[in-house]
């Protein structure tokens, strides 16, 4: 593996009396595109907010390009700018334009001059396929577009690692195409990614590994092609027997 970007090391999470992330260790080199997939409750969300300090962890330390995360402050606020974060729902200001959503983090975080960031953002909209609604209400953007718009927004605070959490799961299924295609995309150029999902396609395109989550633990990782056509745990078995069905 290149050089580790992100890392865990014996991470742990109770919320109450569940452990929802027992002894998580995980590198996550430059460049590199993982998949984190698993049942519903394993700890795949937890997982995500804990690499960007929405939720503290217990125990183990957690490394962004060899800075360990800080609990708060203005060196957390930092960090957290280096790790773009895409969700479910889309997130986006309803009362500000896409370009405003876009230019937001840049001006207000990383200090840009709004002309620079205005540009930016224009390439980083023409890039996801959206450039023409720049002017827009996120409101009057389907779906599909305002996810495209919610990564652009992501982009533009030059994040060293972006996260996915199930970024296609809200989405009519004709949308989920244009979004895994950017992501695609993303992965292709370069861009080091943690994505969790259950679209086989784009694990199969664009993964380089899968990492398989049950009960808040890994319980097995490798290859796409490897994890697809021959899981080896029965618990990945019995998953992917069901996801297989649908
Ligand atoms: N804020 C919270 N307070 C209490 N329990 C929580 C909280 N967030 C998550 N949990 C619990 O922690 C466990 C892991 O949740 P998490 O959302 O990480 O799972 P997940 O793998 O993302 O599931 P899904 O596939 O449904 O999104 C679940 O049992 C969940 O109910
Ligand atoms: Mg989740």
């Amino acid at each position: 593996m290149t050089e580790p970007l992100v890392v865990l090391k014996d991470v742990n999470k109770h919320f109450g009396d569940l452990h929802v992330l027992k002894d998580i260790n995980m590198e996550i080199g430059k460049g590199e595109v993982v998949v984190v997939i698993g049942p519903s409750g394993s700890g795949k969300s937890t997982l995500c907010r804990a690499i960007n300090r929405l939720e503290t962890i217990e125990s183990g330390t957690i490394t962004i390009d060899g800075k360990t995360l800080p609990e708060e402050g203005k060196a957390l606020a930092q960090l957290r700018a280096d790790v773009g974060m895409v969700f479910q729902s889309f997130n986006l200001f309803a009362h500000k334009s896409i370009l405003d959503n876009v230019t937001l983090g840049p001006i207000k975080v990383r200090k840009q001059k709004k002309d620079a960031a205005e540009k930016r953002a224009m390439e980083l909209l023409e890039r996801v396929g959206v450039a023409h609604q720049a002017e827009k209400f996120p409101a009057q953007l389907s779906g599909g577009q305002q996810q495209r718009v919610a990564i652009a927004r992501s982009l533009a605070m030059d994040p060293k690692v972006m996260l996915f959490d199930e970024p296609t799961s809200a989405l009519d299924p004709e949308m989920i195409n244009e979004v895994l295609d950017v992501m695609v995309g993303l992965a292709k150029d370069g861009m080091t990614m943690i994505v969790v999902t259950h679209e086989m396609g784009f694990a199969r395109k664009a993964a380089n590994r899968v990492v398989f989550m049950a009960d808040g633990q890994i319980v097995e990782q490798s290859t796409p092609e490897d994890f697809f056509t021959n899981p080896k745990s029965d618990r990945a078995k019995d998953f992917l027997a069901k996801i297989l069905t649908h």
